[in-house]
C-alpha cells in the first residue's frame, strides 16, 4: 500500500513525502516513490498523515455491558477516531481481574475488532479495593498496567502493598484518584457552579488528597504510578514537583478536561457529568499548561459510553461518563490547535508518540520499520457528531450535533484499512 502526497508527521515538522506499507510494517519513507511498487494507492494530497493514535483510558464495556458499547462497536469509534491501539479498562461485569477475562477480550478484539487492544488487569479483585489479584497470572495474559479505574483503593495499607506488589513486575499502577469520604454523593466540582444548580459537589481536593498520597507511596517504594484523567491545578503542580524529585510518575488528561469547564453543566446536561467532574477555568488552564510543559505526558479519552435510557435521567440519577474516541481529535484540533493554543506537532505527540513509547509498541512515529499505524485526517474536511453518525453504541457527548474540522479519512492499523472516508454500517 501507498500514501502518497500527504504532509507526513516528522516529529517536529511536516513533510510532504510518500509512505509504503508492505505487510504490517513501513517499508519506506521518502519524497516521490512510484506508484508501481505498490496494489493499493491512497491519495493523501492536501491531507495529513499521522502515525495511528494511541489511547491509554478507554471502557470499552464487554464483557457485561454490552448495551452501552462492546468490543465491535468500540474499537469501530477508535478507528473512526483514528486511533489503531487502546486500552480497555477493566471496570467490566464481571471486572477483569483474572486470566480468562484478560484473554477473552485480547482474543475477541484480535477476531472482530477494528483496531488493537491492550488490557488493563484490576489492582483488587471485583476492584473492591481489598484483596491484591494476581498480577502475574494476568501477565501472562498480557496486560500492561493495572488499575481500579472507576473507583479508587482507599485503604493505605492495600495501596501500598498493591503498589509494591505491581512494583516486581515494573508495570504502571494507574490511579484513579478520589477519596470517597470528600466525594461522597457529589455530582459536579465543588463550587460556583454547584452552589449555583444545587448539586452535591466534588472538591479538587478529592482528588488532590489521593495524588499527594500515591505520589509518596511511589516515591518510597520506586513504583511507577500513572495518574489518570488528571483535573486540578494543585494535583498538576504535585505532579511536576515530582517528576523534578525523579519520581516515576506520569499522567494523562482528557480532552474534555482541556476543552470544558463546570460552566457546561449550567442546563444539567448529563452528558457532562462525569468523574473527575469537569473543573474550573484557571484548572482547564492549567491542564493545558501541564500538556505545554510535559508535565502530562499524553491525552487519553476515558471514553465512558452509557445509553440514552441510562443518561436521560435526572442529574443526580445520571451515570458518570463522556462518550470520546470518536470526538477526540476533531474537538482538540478545533478548539485549541486552529485557536493558537498549541501546535499541531504537539497535539500529535501526545495523542501518539508519547502513548505509544509509555505501552512501549512499535508505533507513534511514521519512519521505516515502525508498524504500519497511520491515521489520514483532512484538516479542512468538516465533521459533524449527531445519534444518526455517530459509530459508538452511546451518544453521551457534550458535543452531540456540533461540528468540528478536521476529519479523520482513513485509518490504517497493522497494514489494514480500518476506516474509510463516509463508511459506516
Ligand atoms: O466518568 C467516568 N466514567 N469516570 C470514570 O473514571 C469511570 C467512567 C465509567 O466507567 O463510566
Amino acid at each position: 500500500m501507498l500514501v502518497k502526497n500527504g504532509l507526513v508527521y516528522q516529529g517536529d515538522k511536516f513533510e510532504k513525502l510518500d509512505v509504503l506499507i508492505k505487510g504490517t510494517k513501513i517499508e519506506r519513507v521518502a519524497p516521490s516513490i512510484d506508484e508501481t511498487e505498490a496494489t493499493k494507492i491512497i491519495d493523501a494530497e492536501g491531507k495529513h498523515v499521522f502515525p495511528g493514535f494511541v489511547d491509554l483510558h478507554t471502557h470499552l464495556r464487554d464483557p457485561g455491558q454490552t448495551h452501552k458499547e462492546d468490543i465491535i462497536s468500540g474499537t469501530k469509534a477508535a478507528a473512526k477516531g483514528g486511533y489503531t491501539t487502546i486500552c480497555a479498562m477493566p471496570n467490566t461485569d464481571p471486572i477483569v481481574d483474572n486470566i480468562a477475562t484478560v484473554e477473552y477480550i485480547k482474543r475477541k478484539a484480535k477476531d472482530v475488532g477494528y483496531c488493537k487492544v491492550s488490557v488493563i488487569g484490576a489492582l483488587t479483585k471485583k476492584s473492591e479495593g481489598k484483596e491484591l489479584t494476581e498480577v502475574a497470572s494476568m501477565l501472562e495474559g498480557g496486560i500492561v498496567a493495572v488499575s481500579d479505574d472507576g473507583g479508587c483503593v482507599q485503604n493505605t495499607k492495600i495501596k501500598l502493598n498493591a503498589m509494591k506488589y505491581a512494583s516486581n513486575f515494573n508495570i504502571p499502577v494507574i490511579v484513579h484518584a478520589e477519596d470517597y469520604s470528600l466525594s461522597a454523593k457529589g455530582q459536579i466540582n465543588a463550587g460556583r457552579m454547584s452552589t449555583k444548580l444545587g448539586l452535591g459537589g466534588i472538591p479538587a481536593l478529592a482528588e488532590e488528597i489521593i495524588i499527594s498520597r500515591d505520589i509518596m507511596l511511589a516515591e518510597n517504594l520506586n513504583c511507577h504510578l500513572h495518574i489518570a484523567h488528571i483535573s486540578t491545578a494543585k494535583a498538576i503542580q504535585m505532579v511536576r514537583e515530582a517528576k523534578s524529585r525523579g519520581v516515576k510518575v506520569t499522567c494523562e488528561v482528557t480532552p474534555h478536561h482541556l476543552l470544558l469547564t463546570e460552566d457546561a453543566c449550567d442546563n444539567y446536561d448529563t452528558n457532562t457529568k462525569v468523574k473527575p467532574p469537569l473543573r474550573t477555568e484557571k484548572d482547564r488552564l492549567a491542564c493545558l499548561e501541564g500538556l505545554l510543559d510535559n508535565t502530562i505526558d499524553f491525552i487519553a479519552s476515558d471514553h465512558a459510553p452509557h445509553s440514552d435510557f441510562e443518561k436521560e435521567k435526572e442529574f443526580n440519577l445520571a451515570p458518570f461518563g463522556i462518550n470520546v474516541l470518536e470526538t477526540s481529535f476533531a474537538s482538540l484540533y478545533t478548539e485549541l490547535v486552529l485557536e493558537n493554543k498549541i501546535e499541531l506537532t504537539k497535539l500529535i505527540e501526545k495523542l501518539s508518540t508519547s502513548p505509544a513509547k509509555f505501552l512501549k509498541i512499535n508505533s507513534g512515529l511514521i519512519k521505516e520499520g515502525c508498524l504500519a499505524d497511520i491515521t489520514v485526517v483532512d484538516l479542512e474536511g468538516d465533521i459533524h457528531f449527531s445519534a444518526e453518525t455517530m459509530v459508538s453504541k452511546s451518544n453521551n457527548t457534550p458535543f452531540i450535533n456540533q461540528t468540528f474540522k478536521g476529519r479523520v479519512d482513513t485509518t490504517i492499523c497493522d497494514g489494514v484499512v480500518t476506516w474509510g472516508a463516509g463508511t459506516k454500517s
